[in-house]
């Protein structure tokens, strides 16, 4: 058989795995979020710094070219200038010279970091959509794994069940055939063998001692009228013709009546609300529910009484039957290593006809049968 379990392990551990995927994607767009405002900051910084240099740069390039024409005016008129002069100009000149390469060579480095930065901010965003995207799919996907996929464990589990039920009620249907087969062998067809035995017995009588006849055949007769009894009773336990002509009502008059006598169990009966009829598959469970219950009561409870309630309402048929004998721990005798059938049938009859059925019991506090079980026109 399938096992259930194992599927319910691997949607769990896949579930848990993919929790942790989402995580890590989590963590992995944290990150970008940082770095990405970190790169944002410093990009505001060298956008400043660039600005400011090309700024200086410009002041550098005039202040550069003001001191190229100095040196070359002192150059050309050297005889109006002194050495000291041409010296300063000249060193005037070469240290723009040399500043201006300095920034302009600073200048080329922050256009370049501003580019990397822009590039890199642009990864770093597209590594944040993605993470995104991919957390919205391993959503849908989680969703999809303990929404759709726990429903299919549910529903799967329900066939077992339903299976296990179905062979319940088989083994139910067989056992209730080897009762049948039992009572009509261990009754009418042993009371017939006797009956052929008196009947040959009557024969030889009538040759050897005809005054005797009379008692035998008597005695015959009983035998034969014991045996209707008997076969009317299987017949009645098999299907309650009465129920069909008579209801519901005085059909489980007339089988109270016959139990009592029969096992000493007294059974109290009391209906509620109009005696109508309503459908024979209806019927049939209400009687059949009741006779079980009352039948374990008399088999299991160890008590004297057993109450039967019935109320007929316009939508509902509601039942409850009681003892307040031994009880029994309901749980282990309606699981899976239940060996009877009785419990079981019950519930089965009430849930074929969309009825509730509830069973309360206790070691040593009585038993309760409940059911409601709705009236379709
Ligand atoms: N009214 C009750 N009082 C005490 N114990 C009960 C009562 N009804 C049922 N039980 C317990 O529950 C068990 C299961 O009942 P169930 O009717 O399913 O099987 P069963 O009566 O043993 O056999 P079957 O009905 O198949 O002939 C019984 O064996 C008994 O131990
Ligand atoms: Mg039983």
């Amino acid at each position: 058989m399938f096992d259930i379990n194992s599927l319910d392990r691997i949607i769990k551990e896949t579930v848990k795995s993919v929790e942790k995927g989402k995580e890590q994607i989590y963590d992995i767009a944290e990150n970008a979020r940082v770095e990405r405002d970190n790169l944002q900051k410093e990009l505001e910084r060298v956008q400043i710094n660039t600005a400011k240099t090309i700024h200086e740069v410009d002041q550098l390039e005039k202040a550069e070219k003001t001191a190229r024409y100095r040196l070359m005016e002192v150059s050309r008129n050297f005889s109006r200038y002194t050495e000291q002069d041409i010296k300063e100009a000249y060193d005037n000149a070469r240290e723009y010279q040399v500043k201006l390469g300095l920034f302009r060579e600073r200048e080329s480095q922050l256009r370049q970091r501003r580019t990397e930065v822009e590039l890199r901010l642009r990864k770093l965003l597209d590594t944040e959509n993605k993470a995104e995207k991919l957390i919205t799919n391993v959503g849908g996907a989680l969703r999809l794994l303990t929404g759709n996929l726990q429903g299919i464990t549910e529903k799967l589990e329900e066939l077992q069940q339903r299976q296990n039920l179905g062979l319940q009620v088989i083994k139910a249907q067989e056992e209730e055939r080897r009762r049948v087969a039992r009572d009509i062998h261990d009754g009418p067809a042993q009371s017939m063998a006797s009956v052929i035995l008196r009947a040959e017995i009557c024969e030889r009588l009538l040759e050897k001692n005809p005054a005797q006849v009379p008692g035998e055949l008597q005695a015959l007769k009983e035998g034969v009228k014991s045996t209707l009894q008997d076969v009317r009773k299987i017949i009645f336990d098999l299907r309650p013709m009465v129920l069909d002509d008579l209801g519901l009502i005085p059909t489980l008059k007339r089988y109270f009546a016959e139990f009592q006598e029969r096992t000493g169990l007294l059974v109290d009966l009391v209906t509620m609300g109009k005696d109508k009829r309503v459908s024979s598959a209806m019927e049939v469970a209400i009687f059949r529910v009741i006779q079980e219950a009352i039948n374990n009561s008399y088999k299991h409870a160890q008590t004297e009484t057993v109450n039967v309630r019935l109320e007929m309402k316009p939508e509902f048929v509601n039942c409850k039957i009681t003892d307040e004998g031994v009880g029994f721990n309901v749980e282990e005798k309606l699981g899976p290593e239940a060996k009877g059938y009785g419990l079981i049938g019950m519930r089965e009859r009430v849930e074929l006809l969309e009825g509730t059925f509830k069973i309360s019991s206790l070691p040593g506090k009585g038993t309760e049968i409940k059911l409601q079980i709705p009236i379709k026109e």
